[in-house]
């Protein structure tokens, strides 16, 4: 039975798990990293602090274990990105994190060529994705080394090899969505031609060895965790969706083989190669989920997420909020909006805010779970979720509510690194069919929507309108 070292390197830490082939879990470590908040839309972290969250975690999980491990996984961030040494190795940058808006300005300057570049990619000329960083990168840091997101760099640190994977490169928006490879034409667009580029590797491809865990280990199933949540949770037909609940919350649907684009305002990126055959998956995005519950931690309105549920009022009295705190992604794709807290009175408290926070993300959950059904033609059957913030209740009844959808909570908490994992076994056993490597599951609990479809449409026509006073830029 293969037993596979599962790192999920993410935005607010990495979490490592040793599991065996039965999806088992005996091995558990995670290690904290902090993004620092820059004013004007940065949000960095320390590459260093990466490198060795990774190590840490991964050495203790397999001690934990107590067992030999086959195999090690790693799925990433997506679009965060660092300039590097190839030769030495080291960080010539700080990590730009997928959240940063400071590239705003580029992706502005590029707007004349927002629909060749979004036909060619899938994808939306906006910050959030890795080659407006990478530009910026270039323009504001340094010239020197390469500029690639932090799977290629962390891959580097391992194994030695130059490498990303397809899911990740095709969250560029400078390849191709129909072959995810490099688009020379897009490079020259952003500044980024003459740059070195990591090989573009399969998900089920194993991409160099390493030492770092112990014995040598091969290095397979590169992924974005979002991509791997999506696989974990069996979403392996078009139409099946899935949403994640981490520091920002991502919906997923795979949308087959064959490269579509959204006509909603979605993004459309690769969801998985393996076998030789690419899938693909729209995808939504709620910049801050966890990220907007920890900055209500910050402000001293909450002790912690374990609190949301006790402090969160049975119903806001009229209060709304667009937790837009660092922009706002499809279909609105704006990253200068900004939050706001909408319908208070001197009779409003802590817990009427709180779940006013809650209930924006969850509008946002529900409009993303619109704009899938419009691409797809059909309303969703039922919405998988994991994340930690799935142990809110209260914020996973909203979801419900307002997308007035069954919502199926995925039992285990470590989807990404189980769906990394299920691509190790895919590539170290080249028989073993893709369903089975991932295994079935069962929903730990399932919410029904209470609201009535008419008070859920009324809750989100106000909440649209709220949205409408959070952009500051004039159309
Ligand atoms: O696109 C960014 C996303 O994949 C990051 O996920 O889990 O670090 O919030 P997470």
């Amino acid at each position: 039975m293969t037993t596979v070292l599962a790192i999920d390197q993410g935005t607010s830490g990495t979490k490592a798990v040793v599991t065996d082939g039965e999806g088992r879990v005996l091995g558990l470590a995670e290690h904290p990293v902090r993004p620092v908040y820059l004013p004007g839309g940065g949000v960095e972290q320390d590459p260093r602090e990466l490198l060795d969250s990774v190590l840490e975690a991964g050495r203790r999980a397999v001690a934990q274990a107590g067992v030999p491990v086959d195999a090690v996984a790693l799925a990433n961030q997506g679009e965060t990105v660092l300039a590097w040494d190839p030769t030495t190795g080291e960080p010539l940058s700080t990590a730009i994190v997928w959240q940063d808006r400071r590239s705003e300005e580029i992706c502005v300057r590029l707007r004349e060529h927002a629909d060749r570049v979004a036909q060619a990619t899938g994808l939306v000329l906006d910050p959030y994705f890795s080659a407006p960083k990478m530009a910026w990168l270039r323009e504001n840091v340094t010239g020197e080394g390469v500029v690639t997101t932090s799977d290629s760099w962390l891959v580097h640190r391992l194994t030695g090899e130059f490498v990303t994977d397809v899911s990740t490169a095709s969250r560029s928006l400078v390849t191709r969505l129909d072959d995810a490879d490099w688009d020379d034409g897009l490079l020259e667009l952003f500044g980024l031609g003459g740059e070195r580029l990591p090989r573009v590797a399969a998900n089920d491809e194993v991409v160099g060895s390493t030492s770092a865990f112990g014995g040598d280990l091969p290095v397979c199933g590169l992924v974005v965790d979002q991509q791997a949540a999506l696989l974990a949770e069996n979403c392996l037909t078009a139409g099946e969706a899935k949403c994640t609940f981490g520091t920002g919350a991502f919906l997923l649907a795979n949308t087959g083989t064959s490269a579509t684009r959204s006509t909603a305002g979605l993004a459309a990126s690769v969801a998985w190669r393996v076998r030789g055959e690419t899938s693909y998956c729209f995808d939504g995005q709620v910049y801050t989920a966890a990220s907007a519950v920890r900055w209500l931690q910050d402000l001293g309105m909450i002790g912690s997420a374990a609190d949301l549920d006790v402090v969160a009022a049975d119903d806001s009295e009229g209060v709304l909020c667009v937790p837009a705190l660092a922009g706002l992604a499809a279909p609105w794709w704006r990253p200068d909006a900004r939050a706001s807290f909408t319908g208070m009175t001197l009779s409003t408290g802590r817990g009427h805010l709180v779940l006013a926070v809650l209930q924006g993300v969850a509008a946002q959950v529900a409009e993303l779970g619109d704009l899938v059904a419009a691409d797809l033609g059909r309303p969703l059957s039922a919405l998988r979720v994991d994340g930690g913030l799935t142990r809110s209740r209260v914020l996973m009844q909203a979801v419900a509510d307002l997308a007035q959808v069954t919502i199926e909570v995925y039992p285990s908490e470590h989807a990404t690194p189980l769906g990394a994992a299920a691509l190790a076994r895919a590539a170290l056993d080249p028989a073993l069919p893709l369903r089975e490597a991932v295994g079935g599951w069962k929903p730990a609990t399932t919410y029904e929507p209470h609201w009535p479809a008419e008070r859920a449409a009324e809750f989100r026509a106000r909440w649209h309108e709220a949205v409408r006073t959070t952009t500051t830029r004039q159309e």
